[in-house]
């Protein structure tokens, strides 16, 4: 397949390039588009054959269901049944970085929710996704725009790499602010269970919601035989042919431990720019300043990228904090390194 590539920064000088992109999602194709969070791999929701197509692209399991991503949050109506926390939710985080489960309605085909009787609703913030949805008219069912178990696509170049000749066309919007995917959450009454943590925090959710509980494949391996609440948890993730291994411990001694490896071992290194003077620059790659946590939740997917594109037969980087958007960072992080976290002492 030929794949048409496009870009677009501001929809309304690109009106025409959209309306092109949005025909193709009518009429059964798939749009790889720029959202706040990820790179989105769309086609028409409400489609069984778009969805097929989106799995076999990707080379993802059927049974792991897509977002769909809507215009308005009111738009929710039409595909799922709503609730007040759902209203509430929509008008404290929404359009943004959210996406909500909910029971689906009959419209929804059961092979884009991954035979689930529940359906994931995002309304992006970013204005070419916005504006794409809108004209297309149809909810859009997007899972990242990355073969599946490699890191999310945060620009198009990543995403040319995995999925150029298996679209129709991507639209390149330069890079994606936030870099790590949404926060998901499924609603059962007054309560919220946090799925996947993302841009919108716990701290943030527990403004809008009485009870918030964290999903235990957010923090913790989930044994071989408990199914996650999100079936996306329990895949391969974000990970490196070399094994990636996390490092806690006091600064000092963390640098100290790395110069040591540096000299024995060929590793790439995820540093922060405070240690990129003290280190070998062999395969070293900065993640933003340490107590930037956005900076580094921006260019991690890119970071491992990068270390998967060396030779290293080790991957070292810092175990990220768990408050605030660190939550996130350390989901991936931990995922990318199958949980391996050795304690500097
Ligand atoms: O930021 C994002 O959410 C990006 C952009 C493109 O919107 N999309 C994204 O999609 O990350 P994907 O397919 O890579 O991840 C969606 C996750 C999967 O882990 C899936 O298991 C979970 O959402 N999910 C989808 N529908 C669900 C449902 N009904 N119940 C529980 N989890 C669900
Ligand atoms: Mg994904």
């Amino acid at each position: 397949m030929n794949t048409k590539i496009v870009t677009v920064h501001d929809p309304a000088q690109e009106l025409s390039t959209l309306k092109e992109a949005a025909e193709i999602l009518r009429t059964g194709g798939l749009v790889v588009f720029p959202t706040e969070t990820v790179y989105g791999l769309g086609g028409n929701g409400l489609d069984a054959d778009a969805a097929k197509k989106i799995y076999a692209a990707k080379g993802r399991p059927s049974d792991n269901p897509l977002i769909l991503h809507l215009a308005t949050p009111e738009d929710a109506e039409k595909y799922a049944y709503t609730s007040e926390l759902y209203y509430r939710l929509a008008r404290a985080f929404m359009p943004g970085p959210l996406t909500v489960v909910l029971p689906k309605r009959e419209i929804v085909p059961t092979s884009a929710t991954g035979g689930l009787e529940t359906v994931a609703l995002r309304c992006p913030s970013h204005p070419v996704a916005h504006k794409l949805i809108e004209l297309a008219g149809l909810p859009i069912a997007a899972p990242s725009a990355n073969i599946s178990g490699k890191p999310s696509p945060t620009c198009a170049e990543h995403v040319r790499e995995d999925l150029s000749g298996k679209v129709d066309m991507i639209i390149d919007g330069g890079e994606c602010d936030i870099g790590l995917e949404s926060t998901i959450v499924s609603v059962s009454g007054n309560s919220l269970t946090l799925l996947r943590p993302g841009g919108i925090t716990y701290d943030a959710l527990c403004m809008v919601a009485e009870h918030v509980t964290v999903a235990d494949a957010v923090l913790h391996k989930l044994a071989e035989n408990e199914r996650p609440l999100s079936p996306g948890m329990k895949y391969r993730h974000y990970a490196p042919k070399a094994p990636v291994v996390l490092l806690k411990g006091e600064d000092a001694r963390v640098l100290s431990f790395l110069l040591k490896e540096q000299k024995t071992k060929n590793c790439a290194i995820l540093c922060y720019d405070e240690e990129l003077a003290h280190l070998k620059q062999n395969n070293l790659i900065s993640v933003g300043k340490k107590d930037d946590i956005a900076a580094q939740a921006k260019c991690l997917f890119r970071a491992l990228r990068e270390a998967d594109a060396t030779d290293a037969e080790i991957i070292y980087a810092h175990l990220p904090p768990t408050d605030g958007l660190g939550l996130a960072l350390y989901n991936r992080m931990i995922r990318a390194a199958a949980h391996t976290i050795r304690e500097i002492d």
